[in-house]
């Protein structure tokens, strides 16, 4: 089934829940998981000192394929017109779609060594060592062994006066930082006794420069017309020479991405300082390439160190979360990352689409007012009712839906 559905912004829940059901081949179970509500004892299970739990929206990107793969993509996010904009760009990625491909989930610890008394003797004894310090590691995850994966090798690095002993891991499938920092913990020791020096973190780091994911597709030229792929490669350049526009830039691509992160409970935290200290290893830039190829269409393309897992993790403890999952069908953390990063760039060639041709607030806003009809007190059938108004008045403000709230009640 493909993923083009046209009007699914216009189809009841229902209906929209059956077309889900059908592309990606669910359950009655798992329909009926879509009204589940996590419980404030069963999220005293995940965190501290509970009181109640968030409601987040979920919808559906439509229209992706990547790597010649059909997907529905499921974003929760509290913000309007992103859901759209992902769509949109999906739309005009077709035919071909968006192309990705991921590396070697290869991850990177850190031990902090001080109190050094001889430098020189203790990197000749790590690395004297190397082999014994990463079979040591390996002890701690069989499974890993057993795909021929975990630690593989060692880099030694001097920041002030202290030794940081780097281990790169190829975790697979998991996102890695559990076993990460249980192998540091456990070689730890050796080294101290080795060099003769103290251990102070043994901490994984969430910046991944080894674990790299690269996305690209084409936009149709035609349809963006000559004047807008001119303009959207110029905003690029822009956000290479400004870091003010840069990091709005980024956020837009971050608006995709987080949402697919939060709809399938990952750590998006940890993406988010892996990918804005990525953008800033040569001074801060855009995440994002643009050119024009030679029949006039744009090549939007997307590099990204994208660690994330499909084993383990809070994935696999939230039923809705593994629901996302299913829905697009991920086997592997790699066809995931491939799935990130095209996000993230049909978020941010949408973003930079409006931008460059009608403005941002239109489409925007026009989705934004529904927000404002309900924070202006409007409720049922006269939110859609309001918004309409306000969009006809072309003023979508809160003062405007005040007044129309008066107008027509709430
Ligand atoms: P449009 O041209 O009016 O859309 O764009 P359309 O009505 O022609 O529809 C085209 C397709 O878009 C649809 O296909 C849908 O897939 C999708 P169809 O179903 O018709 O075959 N679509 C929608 N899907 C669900 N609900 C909707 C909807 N509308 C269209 N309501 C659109 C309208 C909002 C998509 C467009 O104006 C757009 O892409 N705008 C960009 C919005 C955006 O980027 N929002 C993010 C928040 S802004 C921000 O925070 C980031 C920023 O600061 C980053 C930066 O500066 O770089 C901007």
């Amino acid at each position: 089934m493909d993923s083009s559905i046209h009007g699914f912004r216009n189809l009841p829940v229902q209906e929209r829940r059956r077309i889900i059901k059908e592309f990606s081949g669910l359950s009655d179970d798992d329909i009926a998981s879509m009204d589940y509500r996590m419980t404030v004892d069963e999220a005293s299970n995940m965190i501290e000192n509970v009181f109640t739990v968030m409601d987040f929206p979920v919808g559906i990107a439509t229209n992706f394929i990547i790597n010649g793969k059909p997907y529905l993509i499921p974003m929760s996010i509290e913000e309007p017109s992103v859901v759209a904009a992902c769509s949109n760009a999906a739309k005009f990625a077709r035919p071909d779609g968006f192309y990705a491909e991921s590396s070697a989930s290869v991850m990177r610890g850190e031990i902090e060594l001080y109190n050094i008394k001889e430098p020189e003797k203790a990197v000749i004894a790590i690395l004297h060592n190397q082999d014994k310090i990463l079979e040591m590691a390996n002890t701690r995850s069989k499974t890993l062994k057993s795909m021929n994966a975990g630690a593989k090798s060692l880099e030694i690095r001097f920041v002030n006066n202290e030794i940081i002993v780097n281990m790169l891991i190829d975790v697979m499938d998991a996102m890695g930082a559990n076993i990460i920092n249980t192998m540091l913990e456990y070689v730890s020791p050796y080294i101290e006794e080795i060099t003769g020096a103290k251990s102070n973190l043994r901490i994984m780091s969430n910046l991944t420069t080894e674990r790299i994911t690269r996305a690209y597709a084409k936009f149709d030229g035609k349809k963006l017309g000559e004047d807008v792929v001119n303009r959207i490669i110029m905003a690029n350049e822009f956000a290479k020479g400004d870091i003010y526009r840069a990091t709005t830039h980024n956020k837009g691509i971050m608006n995709g991405i987080d949402a697919v992160l939060l709809a399938t409970m990952n750590d998006f935290r940890a993406q988010e300082a892996n990918y804005h200290a990525y953008a800033s290893i040569n001074g801060y830039k855009p995440l994002t390439e643009y050119r024009k190829d030679a029949n006039g269409d744009l090549i939007g393309s997307i590099i990204l160190p994208v660690a994330v897992g499909t084993v383990g993790g809070s994935t696999k403890t939230s039923s809705k979360a593994m629901l996302s999952m299913k829905i697009m069908g991920v086997k592997t953390s790699n066809e995931f990352a491939n799935i990130l990063a095209s996000v993230g760039l049909a978020q941010n060639f949408a973003a930079l689409r409006a931008l460059a041709d009608e403005g941002i607030q239109k489409g925007h806003m026009k989705l934004h007012a529904r927000n404002i009809a309900i924070a202006a007190g409007a409720k049922g059938d006269n939110v859609e009712k309001i918004a309409g108004e306000l969009i006809k008045s072309g003023s979508i403000s809160y003062s405007s839906a005040v007044e129309m709230v008066k107008k027509y009640g709430e």
